[in-house]
């Protein structure tokens, strides 16, 4: 079914190189990829292979040297920058490899970040980021800073954020490195829910192979080139029937919205 539907992000030999001469590196060599609502695509390969920056590329956060790159069915290319700022702010969600909170704000600020750039009251989107942290269990530590923090309670923080203003394309940098198997599995469960209820697409870069089988598609990374995909049908998507996945990622869409 969702090989029919129209993809949300599709890359064409898109080339990335950063530097020049002596110090160039060509981080991607000719990406192609497909990535379509509704599911959750994970990218794995090794330290290096040009994951974050195949990612930022997709997100709009970087040039592509050369290439294609359709989003939502708008050609990145062709956005001029206030534009593509817009777009991004609307329709896509990153959680970055290194959290990138803001030291100053609480978690819940951060957190509402999204929305108050959507033009909600800062009231509103207050309410609606701590009952998204609620939900990721870290609604105790709503009013912490990001220092008061461990790295795993910043990680929800980062993908709470992500979330909040409901991005039609949301991409995710190692979203669980720093979460215990326990707290890993219900972040993956939120994932998943998200992509599923909310005919998003979501697309995962992890080294951490607990989470292999929540993935709908498994893109192979390696050096700057996707080198296979894997499509699953199995425990991944049986999980979406449990009612946990439906209650965890349900409830926090809906509680957002409202
Ligand atoms: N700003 C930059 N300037 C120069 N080279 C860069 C820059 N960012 C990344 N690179 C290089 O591009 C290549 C791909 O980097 P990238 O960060 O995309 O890898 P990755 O797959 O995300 O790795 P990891 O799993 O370690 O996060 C690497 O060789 C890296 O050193
Ligand atoms: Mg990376």
């Amino acid at each position: 079914m969702a090989t029919q539907t129209e993809a949300a992000v599709v890359c064409r030999d898109v080339i990335k190189n950063y530097g020049s001469g002596d110090s160039l590196v060509r981080a991607l060599r000719g990406v192609d990829l497909e990535v379509f609502p509704g599911e959750l695509t994970l990218l794995v390969g090794p330290s290096g292979c040009g994951k974050t920056t195949l990612l930022s590329v997709v997100a709009g956060i970087l040039e592509p040297t050369s290439g294609q790159v359709n989003v939502l069915q708008h050609d990145l290319r062709k956005m001029s920058q206030s534009k593509k700022v817009r777009f991004r702010r609307q329709n896509i969600g990153f959680v970055f490899q290194q959290y990138n909170l803001l030291p100053a704000l609480t978690a819940a600020e951060n957190v509402s970040i999204p929305l108050i750039l959507a033009g909600q009251s800062r009231r509103r989107a207050h309410a609606a980021a701590v009952e998204l942290l609620e939900r990721m269990a870290m609604g105790n530590r709503a009013n912490a800073l990001p220092t008061q923090l461990s790295g795993g309670q910043q990680q929800r923080v980062a993908i709470a954020r992500a979330l909040i203003h409901h991005p039609r394309l949301l991409v995710c940098d190692e979203p669980t490195s720093a979460l215990d198997a326990k707290t890993g599995h219900t972040i993956m469960e939120v994932l998943r829910s998200v992509a599923v209820e909310g005919e998003r697409a979501v697309i995962i870069v992890t080294h951490d192979s607990r989470v292999y089988d929540f993935g709908d598609r498994i893109a192979r990374m390696e050096d700057g080139h996707i080198i296979g995909i894997d499509t699953q049908n199995g425990t991944g998507r049986s999980m979406r029937a449990t009612s946990d996945v439906a209650t965890v990622g349900g409830a926090s869409h809906g509680g957002v919205t409202a």
